[in-house]
């Protein structure tokens, strides 16, 4: 037998999530169901660094909790949970943080932005990156599929285990990014990369009347239906390429080099072809989220088969620095 390699990914409850989130994270990362041993937690103590509103924390986490069942996880075959129902997580950011270098840390994109803008900067966002690296190493991860922007971080992720096993002797398995190039970045509204800070997102899971409006609102250019049009630089066809099959494509590309059609017939077509692919989610979506229960029962489940790795792979790190082993793991 063939033993699955395993896959991990985090994902933060800071906002509405949104299709940039879906085709760069979310989609990617159940596709990886069918051959991995799957991961996937929602980053709510990362999310701290930024929601101060229990509530916000709380709605927004069932937010991807729903979406997550809606799109098909399955949660007995995999393991799907979330991050402060694992105490062991931030114990392991103390162990790993003892051999983290401050420089390290400090070239960290998210605290030099944070530094040049001449903000407070708080521990938790200087941690972050370790924080990160324990929720990736306390699983024994091959893969984590991610999008091209925390490439960095899980760089230094490998950094940090490495200098782990090279002081207390081998210790944690080291992770590979799985970046998926086609849809490293995916534009918003504006043309800009699509992200909850910048207010120019499509949404996941809304009304069909919202998401039509929403794809309604993506800029173009100005040219006429009767002009040539290059799909290449378009933003509405860098969003349709990632809904529709290859001979659509195509064809639309064709239809914007020849002229005679108008940008509101090809977002009419990127609306259909995103509906096509999330509408027939949606009832489950909504139904699953207003049921709390259930959700916080799919959480629980997930949360004792997370906690079993964990500690096991805390023990094997607290052994190494020379602590006894807790909680009776095996
Ligand atoms: P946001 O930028 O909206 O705050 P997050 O930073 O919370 O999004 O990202 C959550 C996940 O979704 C990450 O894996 C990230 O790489 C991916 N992601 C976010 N925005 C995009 C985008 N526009 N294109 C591709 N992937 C994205
Ligand atoms: N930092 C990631 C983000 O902003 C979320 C995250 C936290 C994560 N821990 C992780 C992603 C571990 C992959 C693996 O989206």
């Amino acid at each position: 037998m063939t033993v699955k390699r395993r896959t991990l990914s985090g994902i933060k409850p800071t906002g509405v999530p949104h299709l940039g989130n879906y085709l760069g994270m979310i989609k990617p990362a159940l596709a990886l169901q069918a051959t991995h041993e799957a991961f996937y937690f929602i980053a709510d103590y990362h999310a701290l660094t930024t929601v101060r509103d229990p509530k916000l924390m709380r709605e927004q986490t069932y937010d991807l909790v729903a979406i997550f069942a809606a799109l098909g996880m399955d949660f007995d075959a995999h393991t799907f949970f979330r991050q402060s129902d694992i105490p062991e997580v931030t114990e392991l950011t103390w162990l790993l943080g003892c051999v983290t270098p401050f420089g390290l840390l400090e070239r960290a994109h998210a605290f030099k932005d944070a530094r040049t803008k001449g903000q407070d900067v708080e521990h938790g966002l200087v941690s972050y990156p370790v924080l990160m690296a324990a929720d990736i190493l306390i699983y024994d991860s091959h893969d984590v599929p991610v999008g091209r922007d925390q490439q960095q971080h899980l760089e230094m992720t490998r950094d940090i285990a490495q200098r782990f096993n090279h002081i207390f002797g081998e210790t944690f398995i080291l992770p590979e990014a799985r970046i998926e190039e086609q849809v490293a970045t995916i534009p918003g509204t504006d043309g800009r990369k699509m992200s909850k800070s910048y207010n120019n997102t499509l949404p996941l899971f809304s009304t069909e009347k919202e998401l039509r409006k929403a794809v309604m609102r993506v800029v173009t250019d100005s040219k006429g239906v009767e002009d040539v049009k290059d799909p290449d630089t378009c933003n509405v066809f860098q969003i349709f390429r990632h809904f529709a099959p290859p001979e659509a494509q195509a064809q639309w590309a064709e239809r914007y080099r020849s002229g005679g059609m108008g940008y509101g017939e090809i977002k009419q077509a990127t609306f259909e072809a995103i509906n096509a692919e999330i509408g027939p989610h949606r009832d489950a979506y909504f139904a699953l989220r207003k049921d709390p229960e259930r959700m916080e029962a799919i959480l629980a489940h997930g949360a004792a088969k997370a906690r079993r790795i964990a500690r096991e792979v805390l023990n094997r790190a607290r052994e190494r620095c020379g602590y006894i082993r807790m909680n009776g793991a095996t």
